[in-house]
C-alpha cells in the first residue's frame, strides 16, 4: 500500500453530542447515508454500544429506575463500555482509513456522569485519561430547547428512558454543560442550532463535516 496516500494516514473520528431528543441518531444516520453515496467508507456506531460486550453494558445503565446506579458506577460502567467499543470498533476503523460516525462519546460522559448529581467532573477525566485518552476530531453539538428535545425523545417510546426520567431540569443542566465544554474544547466542537427542520441541520452537519475530512490536516478521500 501506498503509505503517502491520504486515506492510509488514519480515518476521521466525529462524534455527535447534544440533549436528548436533539436529533443527534437521525443525523448520524443521514451523514452516514450521504458520505457513503460520495465513496467514503463509514462506520456508523453508537455509545453506550458499538461493539457486543458495549451493547450488554448499555442494558444494563439505560433500563431501569433512575436510582439504579449511583453516578460513580456509571462512570466506570460507561468507561467499561467505551474502552471495548474503542478496541473493537473504532480504532480498528480508524487505523483502515475510515470515518467513524458516532452518537455520542465520553462528551456525554463528562455531562451525564460528571454534572448531573455533583460535580464528578475530575473523576470522569482522570478515568478517561487512564482508559481512553482518544477524543474525536470533530463533534457536532446539536444544541436545542430541552422541552423540545424532551417531548421528541418521550415520542419514541421505549425501555431506554433511565436518564429521560431524570425529567426537563437534568436536561437544562446538559445543555448548558454542552455549550460550556464547546468553549473548552473549541478546536473541536461545531455547535449546530437543532431547532430547524431536518434538512437544514443536515446541511450544516455536512458542511462542517466536509470542512473537515478536507482540511489539510485530515484530506481524507474517498
Ligand atoms: P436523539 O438521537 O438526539 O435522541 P433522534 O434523532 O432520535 O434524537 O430524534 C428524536 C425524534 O425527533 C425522532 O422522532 C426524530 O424523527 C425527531 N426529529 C429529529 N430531528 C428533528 C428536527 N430537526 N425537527 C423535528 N423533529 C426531529
Ligand atoms: P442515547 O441512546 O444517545 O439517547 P438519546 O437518543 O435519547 O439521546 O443515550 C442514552 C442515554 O445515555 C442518554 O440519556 C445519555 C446517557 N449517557 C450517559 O449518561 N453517559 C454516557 O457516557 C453516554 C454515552 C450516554
Amino acid at each position: 500500500m501506498n503509505k503517502t496516500a491520504p486515506k492510509a494516514a488514519s480515518g476521521l473520528f466525529l462524534t455527535f453530542e447534544g440533549i436528548d431528543g436533539s436529533g443527534k441518531s437521525t443525523q448520524c444516520r443521514m451523514l452516514a447515508e450521504t458520505l457513503q453515496a460520495r465513496g467514503y467508507d463509514v462506520v456508523l456506531t453508537r455509545e453506550p454500544g458499538g461493539s457486543a460486550g458495549a451493547e450488554e453494558i448499555r442494558r444494563l445503565v439505560l433500563e431501569g429506575d433512575p436510582d439504579k446506579w449511583s453516578a460513580e458506577t456509571e462512570i466506570l460502567l460507561f468507561t467499561a463500555a467505551r474502552r471495548d467499543h474503542l478496541e473493537r470498533t473504532i480504532l480498528p476503523a480508524l487505523a483502515a482509513g475510515k470515518v467513524v460516525i458516532c452518537d455520542r462519546f465520553a462528551d456525554s460522559t463528562r455531562m451525564y456522569q460528571g454534572l448531573s448529581r455533583g460535580d464528578l467532573r475530575a473523576t470522569v477525566d482522570q478515568l478517561h485519561a487512564l482508559m481512553i485518552g482518544r477524543e474525536p476530531d470533530l463533534t457536532l453539538l446539536i444544541d436545542m430547547d430541552p422541552s423540545t428535545g424532551l417531548a421528541r425523545a418521550k415520542g419514541r417510546q421505549g425501555s431506554e428512558e433511565r436518564f429521560e426520567d431524570f425529567g426537563v431540569e437534568l436536561q437544562e443542566k446538559m445543555r448548558a454543560g454542552f455549550l460550556d465544554l464547546a468553549e473548552e474544547f473549541s478546536s473541536r466542537f461545531h455547535i449546530i442550532d437543532g431547532a430547524q427542520s431536518i434538512e437544514a441541520v443536515a446541511a450544516d452537519v455536512l458542511r462542517a463535516t466536509t470542512a473537515a475530512l478536507t482540511s489539510d490536516a485530515q484530506a481524507l478521500q474517498p
